[in-house]
């Protein structure tokens, strides 16, 4: 592994204290959540230690974030937004929430594409609005598509108020072309339904993908879509409570500005952000190339330990989203990998009821313990009780 991302060693992980690592026993080697086990950038450690070394830990300030986020969009992913319309939010979900009650009628109908982020079926619903599935095409090799007709006609229902699309997918790992963006950008402009786009995994699409950036789109629709990102997904950084919100034109922002009193980030998250978006490359090159060299391991892996298991090398980001139902472990494969294997990866039911029998594993971390979590779970399907530690 390159030394700059550390070593992940489980001993050190094991001292951390966040979600990932306490949620469980001590024995269990957590693979579900969306946070990875490298270590941080130096930069971004640096800017933290600034800050409170300026007892700078004041209510938030966006400050340099929207020139950074332009700084980085255009340097990596050919997009060159307004840093006016640039927006600190604490996270994207709470962004994205707030937009939709700005948006939509209370049980007004929120489209989103499932097996996707349990969190879109939780926020959505919790802010009183409907889910509308346009679920995914599956291939009969397992690759997953987007429905345009299934799409059409969610957008066409009586109450549908917005879509929420997620680019690039989780679970699914799949990046979106340009010509299905210009596709979904003329089908909401048609049914005149108010997009939402969520980004947050673009900085870690990996080798031989591309990113395109839903604002890069030349379509009328394109400049009305709010864009949800971070650098919290990309360096690490969720705890510290920086999204980013973007705005395609004056509308847009009105709406983020009008409600900037509920999505008040950490000011140590816009620090970090800002630190991350400037000058923490190095660190996201790394990131990307382990993740790509461990989804090449997995397919490995699995091929070998687990061949009932069926696996797309994901486009982007750190999350591998597993076919087990040829393993015969019924509808929950991930409660067998845990009791059995002592292995957490994340019920493929949270996705949505087409993930019945799928489960999610998080390969942000070290080929060790790739390898250690698809040992558990090959344990787990042999029957045998793995070894504890
Ligand atoms: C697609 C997607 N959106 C949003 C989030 C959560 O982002 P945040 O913590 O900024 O709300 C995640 C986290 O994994 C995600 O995968």
């Amino acid at each position: 592994m390159d030394p700059i991302l550390g070593d992940c060693s489980l001993a050190k992980l094991r001292a951390r204290t966040s979600h990932k690592w306490r949620t469980y026993d001590p024995d269990v080697l957590p693979a579900f959540v969306a946070e990875m086990d490298f270590d941080p950038a130096e930069q971004i450690k640096d800017a933290i230690r600034a800050a409170v070394a300026a007892g700078d830990l004041g209510y938030p300030h966006k400050g340099d974030l929207g020139e950074a986020f332009a700084y980085f969009a255009s340097g990596r992913l050919g997009w060159s937004p307004d840093p006016d319309l640039v927006y600190a939010i604490p996270d994207v979900m709470t962004g994205i929430t707030e937009v939709i009650q700005a948006l939509v009628r209370p049980s007004g109908g929120v489209v989103i594409n499932p097996p996707v982020y349990s969190p879109f079926f939780f926020r959505v619903q919790l802010a009183g609005r409907r889910i509308v599935e346009a679920p995914l095409a599956v291939a009969p090799d397992g690759s997953y598509d987007l429905d345009l007709d299934a799409l059409d006609h969610a957008l066409g229902l009586p109450g549908t108020g917005a879509y929420l699309l997620c680019n690039p997918h989780n679970p699914v790992g799949r990046v979106w072309s340009r010509e299905q963006l210009i596709a979904i950008a003329e089908l909401t402009d048609r049914r005149g339904v108010p997009l939402l786009v969520d980004e947050i995994h673009a900085p870690l699409v990996l080798a031989g993908a591309r990113h395109v950036p839903f604002h890069t789109i030349d379509h009328p629709a394109a400049r009305r879509a709010i864009v949800f990102t971070s650098a919290s997904k990309g360096w690490n950084i969720p705890g510290l409570k920086c999204g980013i919100a973007v705005a395609g034109d004056r509308e847009g922002a009105a709406i983020l500005t009008q409600r900037w009193d509920g999505l008040l980030a950490s000011h140590l998250g816009v620090h970090a952000s800002v630190a991350a978006l400037r000058g923490a490359w190095p660190w996201l090159d790394a990131a990307v190339r382990q993740i790509d060299e461990n989804a090449r391991l997995l397919a490995v892996l699995l091929a070998e330990h687990l061949p009932g298991v069926r696996y797309q090398r994901p486009q982007a980001s750190f999350l591998a989203w597993l076919d087990c139902r040829g393993l015969g472990l019924g509808h929950d494969p991930a409660a067998k990998f845990l009791t059995a294997g002592r292995v957490a990866l994340s019920p493929g039911e949270d996705f949505g009821v087409q993930g019945d029998g799928f489960a999610r594993l998080n390969i942000g971390t070290s080929p060790d313990l790739v390898t250690e979590a698809v040992r558990r779970m090959a344990a787990a399907v042999a029957g045998q009780q793995a070894p504890r530690g």
